[in-house]
């Protein structure tokens, strides 16, 4: 939510700031700015819209200077327009501040501000920043400064200042990630190691309440209590053309092309001999009584198949709950329950408050994680990271199916600690899996057709029973994120309780039956749907004439073992909701309002 990046080097900033926009602007996308010192003057430039708009923009090309910072936002508080973009500038124009977070308290200060003889400009929480360093800045360092300011803030940050006179960015960091990258005689600073990997792999992680002073001679970090940190220097293991769209039209695409390849580093050493393999460092595994898996949007809804298979496999009870509601309805948790915080990004403000409520009240915590290094993967007690490589389009994907991949090992994992028996053949079909997902792509073709037969719907209904049912969850928000079509997903059995009510000769309805030990109740659901006239969108992974009858068009998925299910029939859904938003012409990797990485409550 919200990109930051920043340059101090000797070479001109102007490009590595687009740059490292144009990497970061899955974060957010309603307006960007950048901010360049020279010949003590900041130079600043703020559009409304995408980066290309900024990007576009004449006034860019008059910028010079060595030393600077840039944000693309995604609008909290106050409009996109140019004016609330950052960065902001004081009175004097003399200090830049760029913000991602939240200022809670920022009424109060923007009254004290305004008191004092401030003058606010945007209707942002994050101006007040810039005035409260403006405020401290008084005989001492920019870095004391900022410290300062930082001391009144309530609420959550990831910021970085510049001064017209220094050629030095201060970046601090409460809540929102932020990384540092050392190159020779200059450094970087972004929210997300990716917009880095093109100039170096020498990375330092910010951590909570630490705040940086940055030149192109050296790093010098802090905590907020003044004492000095040593610095812990890792080396990126992401390479460039992971982060590049290559031939694909969207990264949206290339990630759902990834998956046999992202399915399987999340198996690699993992799987060996029917074991599964996890370095889990936790204490009493044996003895754990309960699991609750928590999450958002898509990864919430693989914490729904978790449950399935952890319940099926291990006979552990696991409860779901959304991190939003779990950490403010005061959960009854104890010793020996463990709690899973599951999250593509590792740095979802409720995921993590979610974990970090559960550590106090005195549960094991375990992450489930993609972006190595990640709060919600540094927080937990034990991880096992997802391997799916960078997910850049919003629409989250590979990250998906290599969460309900790594939930199947959990289970697995738990169900041989347990002494429970699980059949042979459940492995086989487990190491088979990258085979399968990748013969499941071989449909796009075929799916496609289906899109383009419906993608002028107005409303669809998805429907799924048993540990499907959360695919039909997923199948839905995929298509109304992206395509903005209105979907919703239920159980099928459910359908007779409200939702079929909707249906008639203009409502297609998505129902995922592959054979499972439900898919003679699905039939008759469908049934139910065909007698109101409804549009039947069936997906298989079996040709049964009675399928002929009922259904209006058919999707092809693989054959698997049930457990397994989820992971092979979400990819077909994808490439749906792809589809329909591609014949839709809408711009698929940065969907209206959404932004990759929600940092905020
Ligand atoms: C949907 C999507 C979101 C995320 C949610 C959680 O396609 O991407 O619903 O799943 O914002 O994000 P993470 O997994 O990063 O915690």
């Amino acid at each position: 939510m919200c990109g930051i990046i920043g340059y101090v080097g000797n070479n001109a900033a102007i490009p590595i700031l687009i740059g490292g926009l144009e990497s970061l602007e899955y974060r957010g996308y309603d307006s960007a700015g950048v901010c360049v010192l020279n010949k003590s003057e900041l130079q600043v430039v703020k559009n409304k819209g995408k980066v290309i708009e900024i990007k576009n923009d004449k006034r860019i090309n008059l910028i010079e200077g060595v030393c600077g910072i840039a944000h693309t936002r995604w609008a909290t508080h106050g409009e996109p327009n140019e004016i609330n973009a950052h960065p902001h500038t004081n009175s004097s124009n003399s200090i830049a501040v760029v913000h991602n977070g939240i200022i809670e308290n920022y009424h109060s200060l923007k009254r004290l501000l305004e008191k004092e003889g401030y003058i606010f400009r945007s209707e942002t929480d994050s101006e007040v920043l810039v005035h409260l360093v403006e405020k401290f800045y008084r005989n001492c360092s920019l870095g004391s400064a900022v410290l300062e300011a930082l001391r009144l803030v309530e609420g959550t940050f990831g910021l970085a200042v510049v001064h017209k006179n220094k050629n030095e960015i201060i970046a601090a960091r409460r809540g929102s990630p932020l990384v540092i990258g050392l190159g020779d005689n200059e450094a970087f600073l972004a929210s997300d190691a990716t917009a880095l990997v093109k100039y170096t792999k020498r990375v330092i992680y910010l951590k909570d309440n630490e705040i940086a002073i940055i030149n192109n001679k050296e790093i010098h970090i802090k905590n907020f209590d003044g004492e000095n940190v040593s610095l812990n220097v890792e080396n990126l293991k992401l390479e460039v053309e992971q982060i590049e769209k290559g031939s694909y039209k969207h990264f949206m695409l290339k990630e759902i092309f990834e998956q046999p390849d992202s399915v399987k580093r999340t198996l690699t050493g993992r799987l060996k001999n029917s074991r599964i393999k996890l370095s889990l460092n936790l204490q009493d595994i044996r003895s754990i009584q309960r699991l609750i898996l928590v999450g958002c949007g898509t990864s919430w809804h693989s914490a729904l198949i978790g449950k399935y298979l952890i319940e099926n496999m291990a006979k552990i009870p696991v409860e779901v709950d959304y991190a939003s509601e779990f950490r403010y309805r005061r959960p009854l948790v104890v010793r020996n329950d463990l709690v899973v915080g599951i999250s593509q990004s590792g740095e979802t403000a409720d995921t993590l408050a979610a974990v970090r409520e559960a550590k106090l009240l005195g549960a094991n915590t375990i992450g489930l994680v993609n972006v190595v290094g990640s709060s919600i993967a540094r927080e937990c007690d034990s991880g096992i990271y997802l391997h799916a490589g960078p997910e850049i389009g919003v629409a989250s994907t590979k990250a998906f199916t290599s969460q309900v991949t790594a939930l199947l090992l959990l289970a697995l994992y738990l169900a041989e600690i347990r002494g429970e028996k699980i059949e042979e053949n459940l492995f086989r079909e487990l190491e088979n899996l990258p085979k399968q997902v990748k013969e499941v792509l071989s449909e796009a073709d075929n799916v496609r057709k289906v899109a383009e037969k419906y993608y002028k719907s107005s409303n669809f209904i998805f429907l799924g029973r048993g540990i499907n049912y959360p695919v039909a969850l997923e199948g839905a928000l995929k298509l109304k994120e992206i395509s903005y079509i209105h979907a919703e997903g239920y159980p099928a059995a459910e359908m007779k309780h409200g939702p079929i009510a909707l249906v008639d000769e203009n409502m297609p309805t998505v129902f995922i039956c592959t054979k499972d030990s439900t898919y003679d109740k699905i039939i008759s659901n469908m049934q139910e749907i065909k007698a109101r006239k409804g549009k039947i969108i069936a997906l298989v992974n079996e040709i049964d004439p009675r399928l002929s009858v009922l259904a209006d068009d058919v999707i092809f998925s693989q054959k698997t073992d049930e457990f397994l299910s989820p992971i092979v029939n979400s990819i077909p859904l994808q490439l749906f909701a792809y589809f329909i938003a591609d014949l839709k012409g809408l711009d698929i990797d940065k969907p209206r309002n959404l932004a990759k990485s929600v940092t905020i409550e």
